[in-house]
Formats: C-alpha cells, structure tokens, sequence
C-alpha cells in the first residue's frame, strides 16, 4: 500500500484518458469559439463573499464550500462554480455588453463522492451578460445540444422550465411552502429540513415518499408574470425554429439559487438514475447586480466534463483520441544517435520517443511496439560506420537502410507513402 492516495473524491487524469479530457475541452472551444464566445480564466479561488452571493439556500454555499482563511487573514473558498466569478469579473472590467465568455476547468464541493460525483470535478461553460433576448436564451441552449451532437451523444433529454422573475418565484416560494407546511407529515425528514431551508428545493426530491406529496404541490406557471410568460414562449418558439427538442418540466428548479425565468437541464438517458444530469444553467439576472454592477442580465450553462464523458462511455462514442509518437528511435551504440536524430527530426515538426539507459536490442525494440510508433528507426555499430539507419515500418516485417544525412525527408516518405 503507497503511503499517500489522493484525497476523497478526487482522481488523476492518466493517459489515454488525459487525452480524451484535453479533446472534449477542444471540442468545446470549437463548438462555441465559432458563435463569438471568448475565452476567460476566472482564477480558483475568491473571497468567500463573492460565492455567498450564490445565495444563502444554496446548499452548494452552506453545506459544500471549501472555505478557508489565508495567510493573510483573508476568508476565501475555491470556487464551487464559475458564473459567479464571470459576473464578479463583469463588474471589475466592465466590458462591453453583449459579454459572452466561456471557460474550462475544475471546481470543487464538498459532497459524498460517488461514480460521477466528485469533490473535484471540471465543468466546460459559457455566460452572455447584458442581453435580455429570448433568441439569446435558445441560442444558449442551442450550443449546448450541439455540443453533446458534436461530441456524438444521442441519448441526450433536454428539460425546461421558467422559474419567473424575482418577484413571481418569491410567490410561488411562498404558496410551495404553505402547501408543504399543511402536508409536513407525509413528507421525508430530509425534505422537511429542505423545506425549512428552500422550499422550491422539495420538488427535487427523488425520494419515493415525497412523490405524492409533490404531485399536488401548486405549478409556477399559475404565478408567472405575463413578461415572463411571454419570454418564455418566445424561448420555446426559438427552440422549435431550430428543431431542438425538449420536455417542459415545471418542477425544474435547480439546485443554485440565482436562477431567474429560463432554466433547463440535459439528463443522459443512458445512464444509471444518480448521475443523469450532464448540464445545466438558466438565467441569472440579478447576479451581477447581487455582486456590485449595474443591473445586467445574465444566462449561461455548465456541463460537468466527467459526466459527460461516462454517458459517451454509455453510448461508446467519443473515444479517447491516439497520441502515439510517429517514430520511436532504437539506438545500440551509445544513446547518443538516437539524442541527435530525435532532435532532428522534432525540429521538423515529427513526433519522436526513444529508449534510455542504454538496454538491450530486444528492451528497446519491446518500448518502440509498446509506444504504437508507425516507425521505428534502428541505428547499431553497422548503421553508423556506413552512415544510415535501418528503418522499420512496424508491423509489416519489413525494413530498409537510408543514408543519416535523408533522415527527415526519408522519414516524411514512409509516414506518407503516395
Ligand atoms: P450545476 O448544475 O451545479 O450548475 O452544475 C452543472 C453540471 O456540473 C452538472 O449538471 C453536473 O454535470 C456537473 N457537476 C456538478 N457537481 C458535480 C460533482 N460534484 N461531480 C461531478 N460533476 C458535477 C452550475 O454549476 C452553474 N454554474 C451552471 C450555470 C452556468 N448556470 C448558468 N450559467
């Protein structure tokens, strides 16, 4: 047994899986880079304040925060997510509206660490400030299914819901918790403490107990506005134009508590019931302003990357991309060959490995089949006394000599024959 392990609920990314992580990250870039995204790189940690923004019912804040007191007295936490620091950074910089940004990498909440929930987990995002449109909310949403199309999943459910402005959830907030108060009895223990908490947070309940209960609870549409109403029609209309389909879901609440009228999530229909939920976001206007800014609305999502990637496993897609070397260099002489000819041949732009410490023949030769090199290039007492080298196209059992001094161009040839 090693003496240190990593910390619960966190992992190394290995090969070939670090690949396929760097990829998904590509995808992404491509994906929304291509509808005028730029990239942003919130740091890791905030002052605490800037999260307790979040609000105060948000069990990410109250429960899952890893909060601490630095050096210097100051009380900071690293971040459970990243839209509040894109709004903190909106109002810092005050750049220009629309601001649409989007971003990669990791989080962290303390939660009980299952497959698919970590306490170190990355999310890829993005969040357009300063436009109230509905055709911005679809588009949003939009990106977001052609993200999961590019990446090649199928089985993706798109849940939506509008949650109303500040005004009309306060409401509805209200007449839930009437409504749980009068059926406190029939509810779970844990849903009782939830409805102390956050009223809306009971209709996410999955426990079985609860369901009845839920089932008669009011619906939000009988307390939305007819503004938000109407923005909410025209998100949908905007969804239909483009084909994307989607369930509305009037119990979708979420579980951050800055979500404004549209909100939605992606569930994998290929995955086991505990881990389904591969994304999310909705609007938030009312952040920026919560931070400091002037009022701006906001909308955004984030998709957890390692959710993402078991529901491609589900759905055997994507897999994780070869990163073999083109060449693996065999040196018998004295090492030194092969330093020079692997230096050559990356200063022209080819990818090259090689052994160390002097081994064997056959040593060598088992690291260049391990590396999945497409060549391997053999240089013993022979090859330099004559000034060639053997090269080997591995796997045909074939190999010929070539002069030292057309290394590159002999190399380019056999990586591509005519
Ligand atoms: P969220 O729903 O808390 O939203 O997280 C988004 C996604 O991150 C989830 O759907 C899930 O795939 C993944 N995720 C969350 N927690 C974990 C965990 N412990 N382990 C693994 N994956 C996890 C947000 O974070 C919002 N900031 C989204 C947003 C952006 N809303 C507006 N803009």
């Amino acid at each position: 047994m090693p003496e240190f392990k990593t910390s619960p609920g966190t992992r190394d990314i290995l090969a070939p899986h670090s690949a396929r992580w760097r990829a998904f990250q590509d995808v992404f870039a491509s994906t929304v880079e291509s509808a005028g995204y730029s990239y942003i790189i919130p740091p890791m940690f905030e002052d605490l304040d800037v999260f307790l923004r979040l609000g105060e019912a948000t069990e990410v804040v109250t429960k899952e925060m890893y909060d601490f007191h630095d050096k210097g007295g100051r009380h900071v936490a690293l971040r459970p997510e990243q839209t509040a620091s894109v709004c903190r950074a909106f109002v810092e910089h005050r750049p220009t509206t629309p601001w649409k940004v989007w971003y990669a990498g990791p989080n962290f909440r303390y939660e009980k660490p299952q497959q698919g929930r970590y306490r170190q987990f990355d999310q890829v995002g993005i969040e357009a400030l300063g436009a109230d449109d509905p055709l911005l909310d679809a588009e949003v949403i939009a990106l977001a299914a052609k993200f999961y199309a590019d990446l090649g999943l199928r089985k993706v459910h798109l849940s939506i819901n509008t949650l109303g402005d500040a005004g009309d959830r306060e409401k509805y907030s209200q007449a839930l918790s009437q409504y749980f108060m009068a059926n406190e009895k029939d509810l779970t223990t844990e849903s009782r403490a939830t409805l102390a908490r956050n009223p809306l947070r009971v209709l996410d309940s999955k426990r079985e107990p609860d369901q009845k209960v839920i089932a008669g609870a009011p619906a939000i549409r009988e307390f939305i506005s007819d503004v938000s109403n109407q923005h909410f029609d025209a998100v949908l209309q905007a969804l239909d134009a483009l084909n994307i389909s989607y369930e509305i879901n009037n119990r979708l609440v979420r579980g951050l508590d800055y979500y404004r009228r549209t909100t939605f999530e992606f569930t994998s229909i290929a995955l086991e019931a505990a881990h389904t939920a591969i994304g999310g976001g909705g609007r938030y206007d009312g952040l920026v302003e919560a931070l400091g800014g002037p009022a701006t609305p906001g909308i955004g999502f984030a998709l957890g990357l390692d959710r993402t990637l078991l529901a491609c496993d589900a759905e055997k897609v994507f897999d994780a991309p070869a990163t073999a070397v083109q060449v693996f260099v065999v040196d018998t002489v004295d090492g030194m060959h092969a330093h020079a000819v692997c230096h050559e041949l990356r200063s022209n732009g080819l990818s090259a490995d090689r052994a160390y410490d002097l081994r064997s023949m056959k040593a060598q030769m088992k690291s260049a089949d391990r590396s999945g090199a497409t060549l391997a290039l053999i240089i013993g007492s022979d090859e330099v006394e004559n000034s060639t080298i053997m090269l080997r196209p591995m796997g045909s059992g074939d190999q010929y000599l070539i002069a030292r001094k057309d290394l590159v161009a002999e190399v380019k040839k056999a990586l591509n024959p005519k």
